[in-house]
Formats: structure tokens, C-alpha cells, sequence
């Protein structure tokens, strides 16, 4: 079985204190830390962008994992390498062609990821799926956090994992305990959680174990 990377997104961390919360996401052994980057336009919600992520690029050796809810995602790119980003996800249905978006990551020593709203048909995606490193299904519709994990995305997993067997296959949206198992099971390998990892009773280093285990 594939390694299991756990990836926090700090949309569910407390945004006054982003910095310890960054810290500790990778001490208790998060390798990357997921970053939603919405911009009210694309998606009906506004978080951060790169000014708050290079800020918190000394806060953490984690891979800095950036997903780009973003409509015109190439004005950007350069932006999101100077504040540190290892690695961008942009969207298939923003507005700008698809392999020159992918392009200019990989001109930054970046890695790419394309990932689609559950509402678009995941075939839109197979062209590209041996021209980047990490594909991302959304297990509910972008734009914030804490909704319930939409089972029927689930094959898409199978799909794409049957497309490319090397490729990252990141799972983000409703990520728990139980539905970690599910995605999993399915080929995926890359596990976002919010909710369920800044939020959890126990702690981080709980989640951290009930994601990867
Ligand atoms: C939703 C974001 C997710 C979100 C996940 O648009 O892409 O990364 O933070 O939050 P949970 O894990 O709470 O569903
Ligand atoms: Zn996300």
C-alpha cells in the first residue's frame, strides 16, 4: 500500500493564531499543509492569499500544498512561488488554458495539480493526467469548510488512479475518520482535512493517527 500523506488545510485552524497551528500541524507529522486560496469570485467565500503564506513560510518545513479557488489562477503563479509554495492546484473550470497554467507552475520548480467541482465531468481532466503530479477530487463543492463528504465521488478516485498509477491522488472535503478508510480503499493517497484535523477533541496528533492509519 501507497504512503499516506495527511495534508491540514488551515481553513478550519484559528486564523489569529495561524502560525503556532501551522507549527504544530507538521509536528504532529503532517507532511504537507493545505492552503485554500479563494477569492469571492470563483467560489462564494474569500480566505487568504500569498501575502499570509509567505508569512507563514517560516513557520513550517512542511511541503506548502496551495489550492487555488481562483478564477484568473496564471496572474498569480508568480506570486504564490515567491511566497514559498512547494506545490499549486488550480481549478479545470477556471477561466485560462489549462497546459499553460501548468506550464508556468513547473517553470517555477513547482509541482502542479488540476482538480474539478463535483459538478463537472471528471473526463475533462484525463488529457492531463500524465503532465502533472497530483490530481484532486473534491469530495464536496468548493468554498468552505466542515460540509459532508459526497460519497458518490468516490469512483472518480478509481478512475483516475486506473488513468495514472504514479500520480498523487488528493481527496479533499469531508475527510474524517471513516471516510479516510473509504478514499483509501479507492487508490487515493493524499488525505486534506480541516475540520477533522484542526478541530479534532483529541488534538492533532490524534487526527494525525486516525487519517494515516
Ligand atoms: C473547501 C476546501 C477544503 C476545506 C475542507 O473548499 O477546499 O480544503 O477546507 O474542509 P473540511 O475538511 O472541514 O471538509
Ligand atoms: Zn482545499
Amino acid at each position: 500500500p501507497q504512503e499516506i500523506i495527511v495534508s491540514p488545510s488551515i481553513l478550519a485552524a484559528d486564523f489569529a493564531n495561524l502560525a503556532p497551528e501551522v507549527s504544530g500541524a507538521h509536528e504532529a507529522g503532517a507532511q504537507f499543509i493545505h492552503l485554500d486560496v479563494m477569492d469571492g469570485h470563483f467560489v462564494p467565500n474569500i480566505s487568504f492569499g500569498p501575502g499570509v503564506i509567505g508569512k507563514l513560510r517560516a513557520h513550517s518545513e512542511a511541503l506548502f500544498d496551495a489550492h487555488l479557488m481562483i478564477s484568473h489562477p496564471q496572474k498569480y503563479i508568480e506570486e504564490f512561488a515567491q511566497a514559498g509554495c512547494d506545490h499549486v492546484t488550480f481549478h479545470i473550470e477556471s477561466d485560462c488554458d489549462t497546459q499553460e497554467v501548468i506550464d508556468q507552475i513547473h517553470s517555477y520548480g513547482m509541482s502542479a495539480g488540476l482538480t474539478l467541482k463535483p459538478g463537472t465531468d471528471i473526463e475533462t481532466l484525463l488529457p492531463f493526467v500524465d503532465k502533472i503530479e497530483m490530481v484532486l477530487i473534491m469530495t464536496v463543492e468548493p468554498g468552505f469548510g466542515g460540509q459532508s463528504f459526497m460519497h458518490d465521488m468516490v469512483e472518480r478516485i478509481t478512475i483516475i488512479r486506473e488513468a495514472n498509477p504514479k500520480l498523487h491522488i488528493q481527496v479533499d472535503g469531508g475527510v474524517n475518520k471513516e471516510t479516510s478508510k473509504i478514499v483509501r480503499d479507492a487508490g487515493a493517497n493524499v488525505l486534506v482535512a480541516g475540520t477533522a484535523f484542526f478541530r479534532h477533541p483529541r488534538g492533532m496528533k490524534s487526527a494525525q493517527l486516525e487519517l494515516s492509519q
